[in-house]
């Protein structure tokens, strides 16, 4: 990102979220998404609880973020009900009652990791891919439903890709976690919305160099053509961390069951001259 964009974002704060307190799931490193959002969560004056894998927090560097935005740390596996119901628990306690905002950004394929190409998938991998990268968006949406743990109009946001809705052939089988994961916002959002006036959401993110991202086949190829598609360039995890502020602040509330695009316009573009200029005859 331009440092000179950098410095507008981390000099404009407008205290959207003074007063909110949140979960965040999925910040393993500086580029990770959910990190990028911590600290953005933080400048706009919410306070929040960080939580990730055991062996993540060994990998990454999430102490170091702790440390710089006043966060606790409580590790929970996504997939487990019983860790997730207490980190909720612990989340409550820790930032002395109920949550406004809870940031899902978790994703992970064992077919991508291991090389398994999509019409050749090992079916243990796929079930596993599954359930850390999908069937985890219901696990803590059902754990803070039941738990009654979010205030009304509070706000929670999962992180997607657009490959739920076109191929994109080297996503492999993320794409239909992700078609996943946007469904059960859809469906779980309604429960939610109905009676607990609580918002859910998907964002749907452009290809972003992470760990995560970084793993999928062509990775370096794929964001420059996006870069070269979108009119507005590729969206940066900072980009994203300041829709996700946004989402989770006040000036949204009536905005739910939705996929957001954060992706400088890729979505919506069929070719651009930029990529038409490539197959010019020389
Ligand atoms: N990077 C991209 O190109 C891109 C684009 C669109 C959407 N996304 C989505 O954004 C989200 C965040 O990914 P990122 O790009 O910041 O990468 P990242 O690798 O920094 O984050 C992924 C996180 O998931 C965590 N995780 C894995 N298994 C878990 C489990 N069982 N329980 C709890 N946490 C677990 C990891 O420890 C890690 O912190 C993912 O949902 C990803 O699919 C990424």
């Amino acid at each position: 990102m331009d440092e000179a964009i950098r410095g507008f974002y981390f000099n404009t704060m407008y205290n959207l979220l003074k007063g909110k307190k949140g979960i965040i799931f999925g910040a393993l490193d500086p580029n990770s998404i959910a990190w990028q959002t911590a600290e953005r969560v933080h400048q706009e004056g919410g306070i929040f609880v960080l939580t990730n894998v055991p062996a993540a927090m060994r990998l990454g560097s999430i102490d170091v973020l702790a440390k710089t935005t006043g966060a606790q740390v409580i590790a929970a596996d996504a997939t487990s009900v019983d860790d997730l119901e207490h980190l909720v628990d612990q989340a409550m306690e820790v930032l002395g009652g109920k949550i406004d905002f809870v940031l899902h950004s978790i994703g992970m394929s064992v077919n991508v990791r291991k090389g398994r190409h999509y019409t050749d998938q090992d079916y243990d991998f796929t079930q596993k891919g599954w359930e850390v990268s999908a069937l985890s968006f219901h696990k803590v949406l059902q754990v803070l439903y039941k738990k009654k743990a979010m205030n009304p109009w509070g706000s929670i946001v999962a992180l997607s890709y657009m490959a739920a809705q076109r191929v994109f052939p080297d996503y492999n089988d993320m794409a239909d976690n992700k078609a996943y994961l946007e469904s059960v916002a859809r469906s779980f959002g309604y429960f939610f919305g109905k009676e607990q006036q609580v918002r859910v959401n998907t964002i749907s993110q452009s290809p972003t160099p992470t760990r995560a991202g970084s793993g999928v086949k062509g990775f370096d190829e794929f964001i420059a053509f996006a870069e070269k598609m979108a009119p507005l360039g590729n969206a940066s995890a900072l980009d994203c961390a300041n829709y996700i502020v946004v989402m989770f602040s006040d000036l949204t509330r009536k905005i739910t069951l939705q996929n957001l695009y954060s992706d400088g316009g890729f979505s919506n573009i069929g070719v651009s001259q930029e990529v038409m200029k490539m197959f010019e005859k020389q």
